[in-house]
C-alpha cells in the first residue's frame, strides 16, 4: 500500500540559510529544518539522548552535534554516530583552589551524574520527508524520506 504524503509548510528559504538549523514544530512533532549548501534536510528535533534541541547545536556537512552532551547524527540517514560525551574537559582545573573537601564532593556529584547517564540509551532519530516549493519548506511530518 503507497502511504499518501502530507507535506505541510514550515519555513521560507529566507529563513532557513545555507549552514543553518531551525526549530519548527507540526502538531506535537518538533522538527529540526537544516540547510547543507542548498539542500535542505528534517530530522527530529528532541535528541535521541535526553532530548536536547538539535537546532541548537552544531552543523558539519551532513553531521548535527548536540549542543547538550555532543551525540553526533546524520542528517541522511537519522542515525547516531558517536556519543554522548559524559565527562566534563578541563573539570578537575577548574576547582583548582577550592578546598579539597569541595573538590572531592563536587568531583563525586559530577561522577554520580555520569553513571546515571551512561545508563540511558541513545537512539537513532527520525527523518522526515522535505522539499522546497518555490520560496517554502515543507516537510511531511509522518514518514521517513
Ligand atoms: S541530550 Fe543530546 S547528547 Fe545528551
Amino acid at each position: 500500500m503507497k502511504r499518501t504524503m502530507s507535506f505541510v509548510k514550515v519555513a521560507t528559504a529566507g529563513e532557513v540559510p545555507a549552514g543553518a538549523m531551525k526549530h519548527v514544530e507540526i502538531g506535537e512533532t518538533e522538527i529540526c529544518v537544516v540547510n547543507v549548501n542548498g539542500t535542505f534536510y528534517a530530522i527530529g528535533d528532541r535528541c535521541g539522548h535526553e532530548n536536547a534541541r538539535l537546532s541548537r547545536g552544531s552543523l558539519t556537512g551532513t553531521i548535527v552535534t548536540c549542543p547538550m552532551h555532543a551525540s553526533q547524527f546524520d542528517l541522511t540517514s537519522g542515525k547516531l554516530m558517536s556519543g554522548p560525551v559524559l565527562e566534563l574537559e578541563g573539570l578537575k582545573e577548574m576547582f583548582t583552589g577550592c578546598p579539597e573537601k569541595v573538590k572531592e564532593k563536587v568531583g563525586q556529584m559530577f561522577a554520580g551524574i555520569a553513571d546515571e547517564q551512561r545508563l540511558i540509551k541513545t537512539y537513532d532519530m527520525p527523518i522526515y520527508p522535505v522539499k522546497k516549493e518555490g520560496s517554502d519548506i515543507l516537510v511531511d511530518p509522518k514518514g521517513t524520506p
